[in-house]
């Protein structure tokens, strides 16, 4: 059977005590959570270690992910969030979100950088592509197709055409599972994960509610 994944985002949102709230209403309904879904979540750098906290002492069947990693080791860069750090608190890692590229301007060359710092302290990388014909660096396992057009403005990709990207994926890079990420809710989540090239969703908005949220975990 194909693993599922479901990678909740949360992008620039909650402060410490909106995390910690997220995590109480979570945690009532922890024995809900199939044991077969890989449930990640993924808080801003400063949540990281409180989500962390909660997740271990409340044994939530989450695992933890940072939204983006340096391309530095640790050193002189200024306001730069290093791998090591990351390791303290995160199994695993999103690189290259499309809005890190239209806002940040991240290259594919800084982006090979950062897959290889996080690959090279065991960190598992969940590479997001907008398209088709992106280029996957070697080290990758997990990509995201997240179509712009697709990304919080409640117009998902047709499940259909998702698949077709994935097989593509699949088809050229054997190694990959690919998960979806676009405008992804309780009612639509099946309708991607049904896809035998589909491996899991990456909701956003949708993840920042808790009951939204589980809700997307079940239907998953
Ligand atoms: P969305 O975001 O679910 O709010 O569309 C997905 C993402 O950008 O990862």
């Amino acid at each position: 059977m194909k693993e599922r994944l479901i990678i909740g985002n949360w992008k620039s949102h909650k402060t410490i005590p909106q995390a910690v709230e997220w995590l109480r209403q979570i945690k009532d309904h922890k024995d809900e959570i199939p044991e077969d879904k890989t449930v990640i979540i993924c808080p801003s750098f400063t949540l990281l270690y409180t989500v962390s906290s909660f997740v271990r002492e409340y044994s939530l069947p989450f695992k933890i992910g940072a939204q983006d990693i340096s391309p530095f080791p640790e050193g002189a860069f200024t306001g730069e969030v290093n791998g090591k750090q990351i390791k303290e608190f995160a199994e695993y890692v999103i690189i290259g979100h499309s809005e890190r590229r239209r806002y940040f301007s991240e290259s594919d060359e800084t982006l090979a950088k950062k897959v290889s710092m996080a690959h090279g302290l065991g960190l598992t990388v969940i590479y997001c592509v907008p398209d088709a014909v992106s280029k996957v660096p070697d080290e990758v396992r997990y990509l995201a197709y997240e179509p712009v057009k697709s990304i919080g403005t409640g117009n998902p990709d047709t499940p259909e055409h998702a698949e077709a990207v994935a097989k593509t994926y699949c088809r050229k890079h054997p190694r990959l599972q690919i998960i979806y990420g676009g405008s992804v809710v309780a009612e639509n989540v099946a309708s991607f994960t049904n896809q035998p090239s589909i491996s899991g969703v990456l909701p956003g908005g949708a993840s920042l509610n808790p009951a939204e949220f589980l809700d997307i975990v079940h239907n998953a």
